[in-house]
């Protein structure tokens, strides 16, 4: 026998919502995300193309060891799911077809 219980969600008290951009769109996300799990949950789930054969990565192991979740933010390389979302920052893909 399955439980049911009321839905406490409504509950949840999420931080401050920020904005920033990935490859010119906005995209909203709350204090404490890093890049990777704002974008996944925004629905970027392509980051960057392998530079062998530009298949498309994405984050693959969320804790800094993989390299999968690469972005340029200020002209730097940094691993997206090691950096927390700021308001305003500007991050930009990978992609051999990037903006
Ligand atoms: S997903 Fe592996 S280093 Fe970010």
């Amino acid at each position: 026998m399955i439980r049911l219980v009321p839905d406490q969600s409504q509950q949840i008290r999420r931080a401050a919502e920020v904005e920033f951009t990935f490859d010119g769109m906005p995209v909203r996300a709350h204090v404490g995300d890093t890049i990777a799990v704002a974008l996944m949950r925004a629905g970027h789930l392509h980051l960057r193309d392998a530079p062998q054969d530009d298949a498309p990565r994405g984050a693959f192991c969320c804790m800094g060891l993989c390299q999968e979740c690469v972005v340029r933010i200020d002209g730097g390389l940094v691993e997206s799911c090691c950096e927390a979302v700021r308001d305003g920052l500007v991050v930009q893909s990978l992609k051999v077809s990037a903006p």
